[in-house]
């Protein structure tokens, strides 16, 4: 039986992420359109004698909460981190996994949650991971949304084409070396997350394949996709479907997950499986950072 005096443990998740447009371009300040996923990391903080956990998280995050709270000092806890979430594939699962822990935290210390305040918090974390985050991972994973209607959701299908060698950090710097000459492709990005706007509303599934092909496009033309996995959009592509890299992605050979599309979502679970890449359907616009009791 539970001791009843005992200090039970403080738990908080936040959900993972997908961008259906716009990575890339939204460091540069271009829209990008992003939903939570029904993949959720909880981070569990308990009192205990000595730290134990994950202590490359703690080397990140503490820093970030006693600058903030000029805290000397933060007493000793056990630290436990659960994540649904694949790790460095595009899911989000950094920005998840800090404003779940910065939450957790904060609860920990009993300073009161404010959710503007952990999302500026998040987003240092964020800069300490990737360099030079847009903020739209953070802001997404701890605000939560969009939905959009069934008729696009329910034929989307997430296949995992593995962890890319590149980190988000070093993708990011990559472009960054060409920003200037990308300027047009980032101005491409931008209209078509702005054509995207009426679709996730309409849910005309025409339009949806023809934005999410041409925004993959770009993403090519910026350098962001391996020869192997634009050789499984072709694929999908030449099926009538459509698919994107979804984050950062990867030049080597994997670049995490892929975004894709078919009316008929049979026919790209038939693809990923005749590769032996696993794939899995997830909900989209679930609530973002939460208390779990
Ligand atoms: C990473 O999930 C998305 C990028 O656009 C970087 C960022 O927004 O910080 C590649």
């Amino acid at each position: 039986m539970r001791n009843k005096f005992a200090p039970s443990a403080l738990k908080v998740s936040a959900p993972g992420k997908i961008h259906l447009l716009g990575e890339h371009a939204v460091v540069y300040g271009k829209p990008a359109l992003l939903a939570t996923i029904d993949l959720r990391v909880t981070v569990s903080i308990s009192p205990a004698k000595k730290f134990s956990g994950n202590s490359v998280f703690k080397r990140i995050i503490e820093p970030i909460i006693k600058k903030k709270f000029n805290l000397q000092k933060i007493p000793s806890y056990k630290l436990e981190v659960n994540s649904q979430i694949p790790l460095g594939c595009g899911l989000g699962s950094s920005a998840a996994i800090s404003a779940a822990y910065i939450g957790a935290l904060l609860s920990f210390l009993k300073i009161k949650w404010d959710l503007n305040l952990i999302n500026k918090l998040t987003f240092e974390a964020e800069k300490v991971f990737h360099g030079n985050p847009s903020g739209a991972d953070n802001r997404t994973v701890i605000f939560g949304g969009i939905t959009i209607p069934s008729k696009l959701a329910n034929n989307f299908v997430l296949i995992n084409t593995g962890k890319p060698a590149e980190t988000t950090k070093e993708m990011v710097e990559l472009v960054a070396v060409h920003k200037d000459k990308y300027k047009k492709i980032f101005d491409d990005q931008e209209r078509l997350v702005k054509e995207l706007l009426p679709v996730l509303k309409n849910g005309n599934k025409q339009e949806f394949i023809r934005i999410i092909r041409e925004g993959e496009k770009n993403l090519e033309s910026i350098g962001v996709v391996s020869i192997f996995v634009k050789s499984i959009i072709r694929q999908i592509e030449k099926a009538g479907g459509a698919a994107k890299i979804c984050g950062a992605g990867g030049k080597t050979k994997a670049t995490g997950i892929l975004l894709a599309y078919h009316p008929e979502k049979k026919v790209i679970e038939k693809i990923a499986g005749s590769l032996n890449l696993p794939f899995f359907n997830v909900a989209l616009g679930v609530e973002g950072l939460r208390q779990n009791h």
